[in-house]
């Protein structure tokens, strides 16, 4: 099974989303899980994995691939997809052929979403580029929002507005928000996995909050099934 996580906005949360997901997905170890990172910026394969090796981990509970490019990521994904139980492809905040391509091979393409009115906007365009992409590619690819960032002690105007914008669109999206936390920010900046912080609540609260995710992604594809 092949997710991509998808939006031409900058910033809304896709490589944490991804790297959450993978982490998460990985407790179980009944099932081997890939990320392909398709971003030019190497956010995960790079970035975060560079500063993961000055540490001492272990190994990770997931393999990164990298690849950035329009003409080999259709194979690459045919392969990971062959090799590997589930697959989270981590994208580029900008819509082009990389984007179509992945989405036109992926089962399920997340678009993360932080509660604004110009995030709301590029999720809209999200969606259309997967619907597109499933249609040339004759093939049903599902799209789920997830709302991203969210203040857990405040409730704002636009984010009222905005929900009740999607729910009335009829768009799918999880239940679960991915809340702004700071561990979510820590494991980016420490190249760890959010299992491997250092634990106190905040860091368990951010647990609970990713596990919640993966809960309701996995019950979405058991039902989609
Ligand atoms: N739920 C969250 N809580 C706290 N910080 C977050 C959360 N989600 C993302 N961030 C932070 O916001 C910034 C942007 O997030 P991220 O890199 O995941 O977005 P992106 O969509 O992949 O961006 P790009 O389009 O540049 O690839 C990062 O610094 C990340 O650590
Ligand atoms: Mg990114």
């Amino acid at each position: 099974m092949i997710v991509s996580v998808l939006s031409p906005k900058g910033g809304c949360g896709k490589s944490t989303t991804t790297l959450m997901l993978a982490t998460v997905f990985a407790e179980n170890k009944d099932l081997s899980i890939a990320i392909v990172d398709a971003d030019p910026r190497q956010s995960l394969a790079r970035v975060w994995q560079s500063k993961r090796s000055e540490d001492t981990h272990g190994p990770l509970p997931f393999t990164v691939i990298s690849d950035t490019s329009d003409s080999t990521i259709l194979d690459t994904l045919d392969d990971a997809g062959e090799r590997f139980d589930l697959v989270f492809v981590d994208l580029e905040g900008v819509a082009g052929l990389m984007a179509s391509y992945a989405a036109s091979s992926s089962d399920m393409c997340i678009i993360p979403m932080r509660p604004s009115a110009l995030d709301g906007d590029a999720a809209g365009s999200a969606l259309k580029m997967v619907r597109d992409a499933g249609r040339a590619a004759r093939r049903d690819v599902k799209s789920y929002i997830l709302i991203t960032q969210t203040d857990a002690a405040i409730v704002t105007t636009s984010y009222k507005e905005v929900l009740a914008e999607l729910d009335a669109s009829g768009v799918n999206r999880f239940k679960t928000e991915l809340m702004r936390r700071a561990p979510f920010e820590r494991v980016m900046a420490e190249g760890r996995t959010i299992f491997e912080l250092q634990k106190n609540v905040s860091v368990q609260r951010a647990i609970n909050n990713a596990v919640q995710l993966g809960i309701e992604m996995a019950d979405v594809m058991e039902a989609s099934e």
